[in-house]
């Protein structure tokens, strides 16, 4: 059977670093509180000149480069994004000249802070079906841009970034011990989509709008419903959640991520968290834990690797993947 397998991973973060410190500059906030409720101690924030795509690009080179190859041999790129460059075309397109790929599939995924495992999955589908042999799958979020930096309750939680890996067509047995993508578990639930959105659009009033969140009623959602699709997704695998090495949740809150690893019985010490020194980087945030925990040494060739998000939608899934 065909397998995506992730032969490289790669993560940008732009330079300019906001601390919680910034913040309290900025609206009536305290570093204590924002690191006692979220476990937040700084995140990134783009140049003004410096769009989404860039970022994008910048983490897929690394991912390319660590997979030993270049933009002629990619053949889809999906970039998960909520912060795209322009309405139109899709942020991918802008990824495919300035990396100069070829003439290829491309284009977006929107489901926001589950954009990349939404993403993964789509790429699965043109992967082990024998329609793309390299692809680049891309989150990318300047969720800065979608601050309202009068409202405490949201300005602090977010940041920039971006994340990407290369899923190469490869043969496998058809066991839980080959490489690749092994089982998946999406949801939607568009009955809570006032708890998190964006206040504007093309569609609607024109504008960019900002980020709105009842904050308390999505951290009630999120632990109970992760947990679920989470056993969904090792379920689909054929794997155990004993079986995992490493846990890499979208990293929106350490309340959430420690709640959803405890739910599951996950050891602590598999559990990888950079919340602290990201913030939420929306679809960004999972592929930028990743590359974290194999540049220190923990995520290695063989490991088997639990990741889970959720975020408006409210959507959420879970993967489990064999690196
Ligand atoms: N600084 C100081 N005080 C604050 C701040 C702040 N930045 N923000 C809120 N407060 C105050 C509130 O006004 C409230 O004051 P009050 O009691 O006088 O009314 C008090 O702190 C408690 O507020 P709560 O909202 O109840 O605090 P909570 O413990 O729930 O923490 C938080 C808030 C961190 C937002 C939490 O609810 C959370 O993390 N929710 C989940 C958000 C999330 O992770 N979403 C993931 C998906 S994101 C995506 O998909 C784009």
């Amino acid at each position: 059977v065909l397998r995506s397998v992730v032969t490289g991973v790669g993560a940008y973060l732009p330079e300019e670093i906001m601390t919680n410190a910034d913040l309290e500059a900025l609206v009536e906030t305290s570093d204590a509180w924002i690191q006692e409720r979220t476990g937040i101690r700084e995140r990134r924030r783009a140049r003004p000149d410096q769009p989404t795509s860039d970022l994008a690009v910048e983490a897929a080179k690394q991912a390319l480069a660590e997979a030993g190859r270049t933009a002629a041999d990619v053949d889809l790129i999906i970039v998960a994004t909520t912060t795209p460059d322009l309405t139109f075309p899709a942020t991918a397109s802008i990824v495919q000249r300035k990396l100069g790929a070829p003439v290829c599939i491309a284009f977006d995924v929107q489901a926001v802070c589950s954009g990349f495992v939404y993403a993964l999955s789509v790429a699965d589908g043109f992967v082990t079906r024998g329609h793309a042999k390299c692809a680049l799958v891309i989150g990318a979020e300047e969720m800065t841009r979608l601050m309202d930096y009068t409202d405490r309750t949201t300005c602090v939680l977010f940041g920039d970034g971006a994340g990407a890996v290369v899923l190469e067509a490869q043969e496998g047995q058809g066991t839980t011990a080959d490489r690749g993508l092994l089982g998946f578990a999406l949801r939607c639930d568009g009955t809570k989509t006032d708890l998190l959105y964006v206040d504007g659009g093309p569609a609607t009033n024109g504008q960019v709008g900002h980020l709105r969140m009842a904050g308390n009623q999505v951290f009630r959602h999120a632990v109970v419903n992760i947990a679920e699709a989470v056993r969904a997704a090792v379920e689909a695998a054929g794997i155990r959640i004993e079986d995992v090495d490493w846990f890499i949740p979208h990293q929106a809150n350490q309340r959430i991520i420690a709640g959803v690893g405890e739910r599951l019985g996950i050891d602590e010490a598999k559990v990888v968290s950079t919340v602290a020194w990201h913030a939420n980087t929306s679809a960004a945030s999972i592929p930028l834990a990743w590359r974290a925990a194999m540049d220190d040494g923990r995520v290695k060739p063989g490991d088997l690797v639990l990741i889970e998000a959720m975020g408006g939608g409210l959507t959420w899934g879970a993967c489990a993947i064999r690196m």
